[in-house]
């Protein structure tokens, strides 16, 4: 790669310890994807943040990094592995809590917005059209491919914050034009009724897509709610981090459908519920909020949950930004959600959380919330909000 004299002085620890490090993590990757230079980025988003995940290795890790590390872009963070503040009422325990706070204290350090949320275009990290970004969190950075029309490929946590540190990355894949042609032509035979139809549309197309660029057509409308659960489906289960909805995302315009075609009609939505689902009935955990909830779905949480009462037998969790609870907070959705029974999980998620043993079964609207629930040994259903909610009311799924 051809770097820079600044870059080379970064290289050869001009610059301390982690702008050192984060160019041999960039060079090395530039090097794999043969990208011949380095490109300023407008921001950056971290995941790798709940200590489930990053363990004692990865808390070193990052202490290393924080003892010189100051991010160069706008950085916002992934969710942590509970809630930062009220951490105690999920039931985490103390040790865990211990080491979570002490990976929060090294991001803090490196000047990084500890704002804990998958949806950081929410949030205040929203870059425009064409921007080049270093983001890591899959259904973030299809989100900011596809919806927004900002330029990054799915980084890893590493390769996100060593960007964050040279304020750069490297140009290769989604960076570049001729990268992001759609190569599938996905059409929608089938009308979408429900809010989870969106998950199971994204399981449908990342199965289909394998590993490409679909170019959607069928769809007439959908709102920013389905877009996003969307973007989490169809990239968990297969689709590169960028697709084209014609007439509705930017650049769909730009292209025309490639001539390979497949279409998704009932059928094939009805077998991705087949397959999302397992057979149970006692819901011990309800969580919405995968990706991380907008102050429209709580407010569609609150207005189902009024005067009802969650079922003592059932966990009913909404994981959402702090930033957006606030809001909640302020419009009295807190206030409902909590009467009934309801808890909010903020800054952190149902995947990330340590949630193995804790839950045997999980009810949500996600269908990435249900593959990620498999992984943590839940069994999982998928539907829709009404059904969610009536779910934990009854303390079963009906
Ligand atoms: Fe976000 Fe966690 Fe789902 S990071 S997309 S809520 S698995």
């Amino acid at each position: 790669m051809n770097l820079t004299k600044e870059e080379e002085r970064m290289l050869n620890g001009k610059e301390g310890y982690a702008a050192k490090k984060s160019m041999e993590i960039l060079l090395a990757l530039g090097n794999i994807f043969e990208a011949e230079r380095l490109i300023k980025i407008g921001s950056v988003q971290v995941a790798g943040v709940s200590y489930h995940n990053l363990g004692d290795a990865g808390l070193e890790f990052l202490n290393e990094l924080a003892k010189d590390g100051e991010v160069k872009v706008l950085t916002t963070l992934n969710p942590a592995g509970m809630d930062l503040k009220d951490w105690k009422k999920l039931g985490i325990d103390e040790e865990f809590a211990r080491k979570q706070n002490l990976v929060i204290d090294a991001f803090k350090k490196m000047g990084i917005i500890i704002s804990c949320t998958c949806t950081p275009y929410l949030i205040g990290n929203l870059p425009r059209y064409g921007e080049h970004i270093a983001w890591s969190e899959s259904s973030a950075v299809t989100f900011a491919n596809s919806v927004i029309g900002a330029k990054t490929n799915r980084e890893g946590g590493p390769s996100a914050l060593a960007a964050a540190f040279v304020g750069k990355t490297p140009c290769y894949g989604l960076h570049l034009d001729h990268n992001r042609m759609p190569d599938i032509h996905v059409h929608v035979a089938a009308k979408l009724r429900k809010f989870s139809d969106w998950g199971a549309l994204g399981y449908c197309v990342g199965k289909k897509a394998e590993n490409k660029i679909p170019y959607i057509t069928g769809i007439d409308d959908v709102n920013l709610d389905e877009l996003k659960s969307f973007c989490a489906s169809v990239v968990t289960y297969g689709a590169k981090p960028l697709f084209y909805m014609s007439g509705i995302t930017p650049g769909s315009n730009n292209y025309r459908a490639p001539k390979r075609k497949v279409t998704i009609g009932y059928k094939e939505i009805k077998e991705a519920y087949k397959n999302i689902n397992d057979d149970f009935r006692t819901v011990d955990l309800v969580c919405i909020g995968c990706p991380h909830c907008s102050i429209n779905e709580i407010a569609e949480i609150a207005g189902l949950l009024k005067n009802r009462e969650i079922s003592p037998k059932t966990e009913f969790w909404v994981a959402c930004s702090r930033l957006v609870k606030q809001i909640a907070d302020g419009r009295g959705y807190t206030r409902i959600i909590e009467k009934a029974g309801g808890k909010f999980a903020c800054d952190t998620c149902m995947a990330v959380a340590p949630l193995k043993g804790k839950f045997r079964s999980v009810a949500t609207t996600s269908a990435k919330g249900c593959y990620y629930s498999r992984q943590n040994d839940m069994m999982t259903k998928m539907g829709s909000l009404e059904e969610c909610v009536e779910a934990a009311v009854k303390g079963k799924w009906s």
